[in-house]
Formats: C-alpha cells, sequence, structure tokens
C-alpha cells in the first residue's frame, strides 16, 4: 500500500502481512493477516512512529521515500521494542545513518541488548517532548502495555496518539487504513478483541493506567500499531479496550462458553443435551471443541462471558488433554472472576473431576457443581444433563 494522510504531515505508512502464520510464534493469523502500522511525522524536521518486522522492511522504504524524498529521517520513536516493531531498525540506520532513536529509560537497555545499539539513542521520560518545527511529538510512559518499556507518542497539533499494541487488532488492512471507511466493522472488531485476549489480558491494569492518562489529554485519532487507524470514533475502540481491561477485576458479561473434547462420542452426547438445557434460558452460549479449536479463538469468549462450561471426559486419570490446555492458557492469561461447571464420561475410576476442581481453584473461579456418568449416557443421565446445563445458566443470570 503506498503512504496513506492521516493528518496534515502526519502519515500511514505500514506493512500488510499476509504470510505470517503465526503472530508471536503462537497466534493463528493464517487466515486473517496482520499490519504493522508506522507513521511519519514530516515537520522542519522528520520522524517516524514505530517499524516493521524483520523481513517486510522494503516496503517500508519505498514508503518513506514517497513521502519525505531525499530528506533525512531524523528521528526514530520507539514506542515499543518488540520485534514486530522494531525489526527494521538494522536496515534503518543503514540508510539514515545519522538517525536518532527515540524511547524510554528501558527501551535504551534493550535496544543495545536486541540489536547493539548504544550510539544515537535518545531516552525520554514522562511529558518530555522533541520539536520538530510544526510539529512536537509529546511522551507519555505506558510501562507494560506490552513490555516494561513501552510508551505513548501523543502529537498535540493535530490530537494524534500513537498507542503502539494498546487499541490494535489482529487482521490485515483490507483496502483503507480508517474506522470510517469500513461498511462491515465485524471482522475488525472481532479481531480487536482477539488480539487483546490473546496478547493483553495479563496487562489489563497497565492498559487501564495508560487509558486513564490518555483521558486526561485531547485525542482526535487513535493510531496503533496493528490494525485500524480510529479518526472517526477513537472513544469506540478505547472504550471497548477499557470494557475488556475491566474484566480482570470483574464479572463479565452476561454468557456462557462451553469448552469441551471427547474421545468416542459419550461427552459430545452429552454435551448437546447441557447445551440444550443452557440454551432454554436464553443466555448467551458460544460452543468450542476444544481438540479442533485453537485457543486463540477461545479466549476472547472465555474472557469476555462470565460463565464456563467444561465438557471432558477422563483420559488416563485426568480431563481430555485438549481441554485442559485451554485452562493451562486461561491461567497463563490471567482470565479470572468466573463460574464454572463440568460434565464428561469416565470408564473406570474417573479423575477428570478431581483435576479439574484442583485447576479451578488456582484459577480462583467459583467452582458450581460437576456432571459426570459411567459410559454411553443413558436417557435418564441425558435427562439430568439437560436440567444440570439450565441449572447452571439459571446461576449466571442470577449472579
Ligand atoms: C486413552 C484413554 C484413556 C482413558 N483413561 C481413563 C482413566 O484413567 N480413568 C477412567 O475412569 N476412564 C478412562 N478412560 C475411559 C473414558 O473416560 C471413557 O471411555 C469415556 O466414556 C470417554 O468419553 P468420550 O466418549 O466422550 O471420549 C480412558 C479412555 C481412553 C480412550
Ligand atoms: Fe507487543
Ligand atoms: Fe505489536
Amino acid at each position: 500500500m503506498p503512504a496513506i494522510q492521516v493528518r496534515p504531515g502526519i502519515h500511514w505508512i505500514g506493512v500488510n502481512d499476509r504470510t505470517t502464520d503465526l503472530f508471536e510464534g503462537l497466534w493463528p493469523i493464517t487466515q486473517e493477516g496482520v499490519s504493522y502500522n508506522s507513521y511519519l511525522v514530516v515537520g522542519d524536521k522528520t520522524a517516524l512512529v514505530d517499524l516493521t518486522k524483520i523481513g517486510k522492511e522494503g516496503a517500508l522504504l519505498e514508503q518513506i521515500q514517497d513521502v519525505i524524498g531525499d530528506r533525512p529521517l531524523d528521528y526514530v520513536v520507539v514506542n515499543h521494542m518488540e520485534p514486530d516493531h522494531t525489526g527494521a531498525i538494522a536496515l534503518l540506520r543503514r540508510v539514515f545513518p545519522d538517525v536518532v532513536f527515540v524511547g524510554s529509560a528501558k527501551t535504551r537497555t534493550l535496544l543495545e541488548s536486541f540489536y547493539a545499539l548504544t550510539e544515537n539513542v535518545q531516552v525520554v521520560g514522562e511529558g518530555d517532548e522533541i520539536a520538530l518545527g510544526g510539529k512536537t511529538l509529546r511522551f507519555l510512559m505506558a510501562p507494560f502495555v506490552h513490555w516494561p518499556e513501552t510508551m505513548v507518542t501523543y502529537e498535540p497539533t493535530e490530537k494524534v496518539a500513537f498507542t503502539c499494541d494498546a487499541f490494535g487488532g489482529f487482521g490485515a488492512l483490507r483496502g483503507a487504513i480508517f474506522d470510517d471507511e469500513y461498511a462491515d466493522m465485524g471482522f475488525y472488531l472481532r479481531e480487536a478483541q482477539r488480539y487483546f485476549a490473546n496478547i493483553l489480558p495479563s496487562f489489563s491494569g497497565p492498559v487501564l493506567r495508560a487509558i486513564n492518562k490518555l483521558d486526561e489529554v485531547d485525542v482526535s485519532v487513535i493510531a496503533p500499531s496493528h490494525g485500524l487507524v480510529w479518526r472517526h470514533d477513537p472513544s469506540r475502540i478505547v472504550n471497548l479496550y477499557r470494557t475488556w481491561s475491566e474484566y480482570a477485576t470483574r464479572p463479565a458479561e452476561y454468557g456462557i462458553t462451553m469448552v469441551w473434547g471427547s474421545m468416542y462420542g459419550n461427552t459430545e452426547a452429552m454435551m448437546n443435551a447441557v447445551a440444550e438445557g443452557i440454551s432454554r434460558t436464553g443466555i448467551p452460549l458460544t460452543i468450542f471443541d476444544a481438540a479442533r479449536t485453537h485457543v486463540s479463538y477461545i479466549l476472547p469468549s472465555l474472557w469476555s462471558q462470565r460463565g464456563v462450561m467444561i465438557g471432558a471426559p477422563t483420559y488416563e486419570a485426568s480431563p481430555f488433554p485438549p481441554v485442559a490446555t485451554v485452562l493451562e492458557m486461561a491461567e497463563h492469561k490471567r482470565v479470572r472472576n468466573k463460574q464454572v461447571a463440568m460434565f464428561g464420561s469416565y470408564g473406570w475410576s474417573g479423575g477428570a473431576r478431581r483435576s479439574l476442581e484442583q485447576k479451578v481453584e488456582q484459577l480462583k473461579w467459583q467452582w458450581f457443581d460437576a456432571f459426570e456418568f459411567n459410559g454411553g449416557p443413558s436417557h435418564e443421565d441425558l435427562r439430568q444433563g439437560e436440567a444440570f446445563g439450565e441449572r447452571f445458566a439459571r446461576a449466571i443470570l442470577d449472579s
């Protein structure tokens, strides 16, 4: 894509990545892609805010030259050191040998450890400004959104906030970069939520602190380094991020996420019965086959609904591993404030329930009840499973 003007003197340049299969080597983006957005701020001096991943720098250079021609690049602002935004550092140093890298004190340490970069580094602190002549860069520290060194850069004449990972989303840009240019926002809203639930849940507190800090400044454009640029309704993405972050400390939406697995169909038969009972109450229900769905797609639902129904047969005295794996990730991502119930089939002495109860304790989730049955479900078992599902749903609705 060519460079696109965001505001006079401020240009989006960036890379649409449609060939990386796993973001962070972990989260699937084969279908969705991702963008690494950089921004060129042009005053008497020039600054580039955030870079792109290694292997994608060629496109970036062309876009820079399209905007500034033969003029030198004076500054590179490093809001965040993660290599999806710094991979292009080596190439930029070669092309612009005098460019000054600007970042927080922690960024200086990380620039040395990741890129052996010690020369031409300028450290900035809270509220510091760099005057570009006609444009100004102001720096707001935002530690742990998403690493310890992260900061937000704010341009006061055009009121643009460059927020890097904050307010970002998965999803390559489909021909336009602004929120008002898409008739259907469904894809980007879903992918922003998946991005948040995959990358940022553990940093919900720092995200909220960054949002509170931004509330103090007049922002007309939110320009993150992944996904859409929000110029029509920046408060939309800020409020979504605020709401998602708050789910770290309070119960989420009324809804139930069912995560199930089955080897030979017994737990699957019960899953249908339990789902019937839940659906009868009208509460939103989202169902995931843990063995066939990457946890990346389960986390958004788990994070934003307050009820969790686990369907797991016993496998070697433990819960069916694909289901257990989802709970491991939930613990890693600090998914909290859930009510949880479980059902599943066992062959002889069971074990799924015992082990799940321990896991739920670690997660600090509220245990509701379990409904296990031996072998294949009888008609009576299925009837009880339906009632079990309904009872759990009513408890969620009453919570
Ligand atoms: C590989 C494997 C390991 C199992 N381990 C146990 C076990 O340790 N304890 C137990 O009570 N049942 C065990 N079972 C029996 C299953 O829990 C039982 O067959 C159950 O009905 C499977 O439910 P499903 O049809 O939903 O997969 C095991 C079954 C398999 C296939
Ligand atoms: Fe990051
Ligand atoms: Fe990032």
